[in-house]
């Protein structure tokens, strides 16, 4: 059992189960939800919470309950009513479509048109230039001296990748970044202060893409993703918020996620000395080290649906219209699915064997995208970093939803 979990000894614990609140996003930034989950899972797996700043939703914390919701979008819905797919409800007055938040039919369709992204040649063809990238920023990078790994490594390489995706003026990219901090934040906690604040700048978002929409959809077609819905029958003709609400989904996808795990694996690697050994005895671990880093860190706590009909589920009412929370933070440690899941194992049998990504119609469309990036990373550290070392504790982020480092201290020897 890893060191952050100390079952009986903590608040979690002593509360009546009914007043166990798991979506304050505190528990997250503290990293003290751990408890509260394993208590879940272990006393009341389909859990319902009547108060909370989100209102009343039911947590979903085990693996298999998990997979059962993200696989029954019949029953479970990314769309309706004010849902989508955060605890969070969408607001009325600033509604952003986006085909992560739509069922099918059209979910499939838009999905369709910016797949081709992710197919196997195109891959082949990224991996060359985030491999150049990555080389010559970590060959930049300071020596004997303690600096941010999250600014200077996690951050500037997904962004390099996400403005490669987008064929987006490269020497701009930071803003790619800004929108999508400022995407996920809760106004008043660091980021933005304030709700219209936050609008507004998602606003000059829109404005900066429908310029890059206008040049690419009077050109010919090509392989970035602004070019692929300006030129697709399907997406030729969105209205300006589901444009925002796509091009949002395709910034925050790409970015956080692969953003933390790039982090995630430093931390993980330092809490783990013996795992460090031996992936440095054996750089061959990459390949299964880098699902292992995907489940440990989970960079996406959770998902929500909503219920489009009365539905049982371990013997629990779910009722229609009810908001449901599937944890996958959760479902990553459930000793039932997988083997000792609160270590860090690089070599495990079945590394792909996780819910960071999902299941189902939304599975991720870019997991593919995100392992690559990561074995790049880890390739091109190993061939130069006998060790980078965590000077101090990372500041996490204040999300139940994005799971992940505001900064982490590191030190490269001289
Ligand atoms: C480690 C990195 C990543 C993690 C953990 C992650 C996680 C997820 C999760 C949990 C979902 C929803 C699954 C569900 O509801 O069942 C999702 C969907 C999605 N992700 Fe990722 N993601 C990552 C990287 C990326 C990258 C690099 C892209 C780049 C384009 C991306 C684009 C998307 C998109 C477009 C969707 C919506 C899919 C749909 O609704 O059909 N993700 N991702």
């Amino acid at each position: 059992m890893s060191a952050h979990i100390k079952p009986r000894e903590t608040p979690a614990y002593d509360m009546p189960l009914d007043k166990i609140n798991v979506s304050r996003p505190e528990l997250f930034r503290t990293n003290s939800f751990w408890p509260y989950f394993e208590r879940l899972r272990a006393e009341d797996p389909v859990h319902y919470c009547a108060e909370s700043d989100y209102g009343p939703f039911w947590s979903i914390t085990k693996y298999n309950d998990i997979m059962a919701v993200d696989t029954n979008h019949q029953v479970f819905s990314s769309e309706a009513g004010l849902g989508g797919i955060s605890i969070r409800d969408q607001q009325q007055d600033f509604r952003l479509p986006m085909f992560i938040a739509m069922d099918q039919p059209k979910h499939d369709k838009q999905r369709k048109v910016v797949s081709p992204i992710v197919a196997p040649e195109n891959l082949e063809r990224l991996e060359g230039t985030i491999r150049a990238r990555a080389a010559k920023m970590l060959d930049e990078l300071p020596r004997g001296e303690t600096f941010d790994w999250v600014d200077r490594v996690s951050i500037e390489l997904t962004t390099q990748m996400l403005a490669t995706l987008f064929d987006f003026p490269f020497e701009e990219r930071r803003k790619l970044t800004r929108w999508s901090d400022v995407a996920t934040a809760i106004p008043g906690f660091g980021i933005v202060d304030t709700e219209e604040q936050k609008r507004q700048e998602l606003m000059e978002c829109a404005a900066y893409f429908t310029l890059l929409w206008n040049e690419r959809v009077n050109s010919e077609p090509k392989g970035d993703l602004i070019s692929m819905m300006a030129h697709s029958d399907v997406t030729r003709n969105m209205p300006p918020m589901e444009y925002l609400g796509n091009i949002i989904l395709l910034i925050v996808g790409g970015n956080d996620t692969t953003r933390n795990s790039i982090t995630g694996g430093v931390v993980a690697l330092n809490e783990n000395p013996d795992q460090y050994r031996k992936l440095r005895d054996d750089p061959g671990l990459i390949a299964s080290m880098v699902p292992e880093i995907i489940r440990w860190q989970t960079p996406l706590a959770h998902m929500r649906r909503t219920a489009l009909a009365d539905t049982e589920l371990r013997g629990k009412q779910i009722k229609k219209g009810d908001k449901v929370v599937m944890w996958y933070v959760s479902g990553n440690r459930d000793e039932e699915a997988i083997e000792n899941p609160n270590d860090f194992i690089i070599d495990r049998a079945r590394p792909r064997q996780h819910l960071s990504f999902g299941f189902g119609i939304h599975r991720c469309v870019g997991n593919r995208l995100a392992e690559m990036q990561l074995r790049v990373v880890w390739e091109e550290i190993l061939k130069r970093f006998q060790n980078i070392e965590v000077m101090g504790e990372p500041e996490r982020i204040y999300s139940n939803f994005v799971k992940g480092y505001a900064t982490l201290p590191v030190r490269i020897a001289a």
